[in-house]
């Protein structure tokens, strides 16, 4: 079978593309340890209320770990608990959150945290909040007819 010169030039060109591609994600998958954000940590959703670290929501101190406090939420339809939480200027913080019945989103404007929240999962963020103000939280996925009404709020104090 004869095969055109650029034919062929092309079927390597695409082969070498998708070893490339496949090297890439398995030298950060296995090398370097990434892995999808969440999704590591499950949680019953009709038991939220009654686990650690979701009986206690709101900003908790911690010992011994890489961050110093602890800033959970649990999300239902249609608000956050806590409605609105104080945090320490420079404070190292570890975001947990979960919701106890739809998809929801917790998008903290003006920052980088944007965590989608699943039913059985819990999601993670590790950040320092070095910037004083107050940062609303807003759900960013469609979760019913209050979606629009769904928001909390990060106080930044020093
Ligand atoms: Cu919760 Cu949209």
């Amino acid at each position: 079978m004869h095969i055109h010169k650029f034919e062929k030039i092309w079927l390597i060109f695409g082969v070498a593309t998708l070893l490339v591609f496949l090297s890439v994600i398995g030298v950060s998958a296995f090398y370097l340890g990434n892995q999808p954000p969440s999704c590591l940590a499950t949680i019953n959703p009709e038991q939220v209320d009654t686990q650690a670290p979701f009986d206690k929501p709101g900003l908790n101190k911690v010992e011994g770990k890489e961050w110093d406090y602890e800033l959970v939420f649990v999300a239902s339809a249609f608000n956050y608990t806590p409605g609105e939480v104080e945090v320490p200027l420079g404070a190292k913080v570890k975001v947990l959150a979960t919701t106890k019945d739809v998809v929801h989103g917790f998008n903290v404007a003006g920052t980088n945290i944007n965590m989608m929240l699943e039913p059985g999962y819990i999601s993670e963020f590790v950040t320092t909040f070095d910037k004083p103000g107050e940062f609303l939280i807003v759900c960013n996925e469609y979760c019913g007819a209050g979606h629009h009404l769904m928001s909390s709020m990060i106080k930044v104090v020093e």
